[in-house]
């Protein structure tokens, strides 16, 4: 699933406030039509260990047809659909995805669409990119190609996400390359079609500096808080033996917690605001080997910094460890949901 330690980087970085001056930053036009949408995108829940899977069903969750109407009745806006697209297409050129897993994610956007969610569509868990990016950067624009041909005339509730959690080997020099050539060309099918991007080093706030977004009016940038990790990943297999010690851990709101909190949100706002880039939360969770009354806390307490902030987010996920919804007893988990919908007013 997850490489060891692969938020561990992004975690022990320290959160430093940078400095910014006006002659060092270029100024991109104003991106007044993605702040719309992005007020748009709102709140919405990942639909996470599904598609991502190398197969669906791997890791345990087949979407049903029920599941769009429950995520929209519960007051979320959007589902953001992680993707393994590259266990279904061909490994040599020119890279054929398979018709039958595009009429699948049709599905999914079909189900999403007629319940009025609107969709974030990324590429997830692309694990010989993240190894190699430059040998695989070829295949990896090629399969955007594909996809972005294959949704050409879809309306705007659809947006894409290039490459969720760019890491390992993607570093901010290769990522700013290869994101300018993918959008290249999908821009050439898809000219205003929303487009989600974010920092290496797993979605940092602290990576937000490196990122070298071309002039496109287009972009939301996207980030990913798993912190305090060893709270939100206590007992999470993917993190190593490590994650084990870290259970019991608790989140109780304090003043120095909420501080830390708020000052990574304030970095990732100003960054935002300075660049006149809306921002997207699009992840964040905390596993559920956590006790309750703490993931209920952190979550109400994330969801109202990206709320003061004016980010969108989706919740990291509907229906497995991290689950706001159990899919055996099918009933939201109620004081997860009730964490969302009370921070989000
Ligand atoms: C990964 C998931 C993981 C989650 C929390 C996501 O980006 O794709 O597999 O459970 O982060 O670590």
């Amino acid at each position: 699933m997850i490489p060891l330690h692969r938020k561990a980087l992004a975690c022990a970085a320290a959160l430093v406030l940078a400095t910014f001056t006006a002659a060092a930053v270029e100024q991109p036009a104003r991106a007044d039509v993605a702040l719309d949408y992005n007020k748009k995108l709102a709140s919405g829940i990942n639909l996470g260990n599904a598609l991502e899977a190398p197969k669906e069903g791997d890791w345990g969750v087949v979407l049903q047809p029920e599941y769009f109407p429950l995520i929209k009745a519960a007051g979320f806006s959007h589902v953001r659909v992680p993707v393994s697209w590259s266990t279904h297409s061909a490994l040599t050129a020119p890279y054929t995805i398979d018709p039958s897993f595009f009429e699948r994610i049709d599905w999914v956007i079909k189900q999403s669409r007629s319940n009025g969610l609107k969709v974030v569509l990324n590429m997830h868990h692309y694990e010989e990119f993240e190894a190699d990016p430059m040998a695989h950067s070829e295949r990896f624009v090629r399969m955007w190609q594909q996809i972005a041909e294959h949704f050409r005339s879809a309306n705007n509730d659809l947006s894409f996400e290039f490459y969720n959690e760019p890491a390992k080997n993607i570093d901010a020099a290769k990522w700013n390359a290869i994101f300018a050539q993918t959008l290249k060309i999908v821009r050439a099918s898809n000219p205003h079609r929303f487009i989600v991007v974010g920092p290496v080093n797993w979605n940092s706030i602290d990576q937000l500096d490196t990122l070298d977004l071309p002039d496109d009016k287009h972009l939301i940038v996207t980030v990913h808080y798993y912190s305090p990790q060893q709270f939100t990943h206590q007992g999470a297999s993917w993190m190593g033996a490590e994650s084990r010690k870290w259970l019991g851990t608790k989140w109780t709101g304090s003043a120095p917690e909420i501080s830390q909190m708020t000052a990574d949100f304030d970095k990732a706002g100003q960054w935002g605001e300075l660049h006149h880039r809306p921002m997207y939360l699009g992840e964040f969770g905390a596993y559920e080997k956590a006790d309750m009354d703490s993931r209920v806390l952190w979550t109400k307490a994330v969801r109202a910094q990206a709320k003061q902030h004016n980010f969108s987010d989706a919740y990291w996920e509907f229906c497995s460890g991290f689950g706001a919804y159990d899919p055996v007893s099918k009933h939201w988990r109620e004081p997860l949901l009730d964490a969302l919908k009370v921070s989000a007013k």
